[in-house]
């Protein structure tokens, strides 16, 4: 079978989906499965392609252990339905967006491929991960809480 590989999508890809990058990664180091699943990250819009995460998320991050400084923000286009297994949306809007451009790919099974971040979240009382970019610091810190368990049940499904 073909490696399970990951991408995950929010609207600015400067937040929410370069924070689930680099938590599933450090989580995919942690379990020695660095080499055989493949991770990314990228944006349902284009206004940020090229920049950093955003400077909130990084320090967020940082305090929790995360780098991801060197990460840079790029546009979801039709080859990632090919190119990876799961493409995991933060919210309905980015959900929505993908099953639209979905239709365009021509992978089969390119709309089974996408979910939402939190239905791998067995306890979480929300639907969408709360988009942090307008709000203030502690919105954040909350996001990493709710990724570190949404990828922490995210990988024990696929080793599954
Ligand atoms: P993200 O957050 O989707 O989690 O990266 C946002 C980033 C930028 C904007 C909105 C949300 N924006 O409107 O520029």
């Amino acid at each position: 079978m073909e490696a399970p590989s990951v991408l995950f999508v929010c609207l600015g890809n400067i937040c929410r989906s370069p924070t689930a990058e680099a938590i599933f990664r450090r989580q995919l180091e942690q379990a020695d499965l660095a080499d055989q699943i493949r991770v990314d990250s990228a944006g349902t819009g284009d206004w940020h392609i090229g920049s950093a995460p955003d400077s909130r998320a990084q320090s967020a991050a940082l305090k929790r252990g995360y780098t991801m400084k060197d990460l840079r923000a790029r546009q979801v286009n039709i080859d990632d339905f090919s190119r990876f297994s799961y493409i995991i949306a933060m919210d309905y809007t980015n959900r929505d967006n993908l099953l639209s451009l979905a239709n365009l790919s021509p992978d089969p099974i390119a709309k089974q491929k996408v979910s939402l971040m939190l239905s791998h979240h067995d306890e979480a009382s929300l639907e969408e991960v709360p988009d942090p970019y307008y709000g203030g610091g502690d919105g954040f810190d909350y996001v990493i809480d709710l990724l570190e368990r949404a990828c922490a049940e995210l990988l024990t499904n696929i080793r599954s």
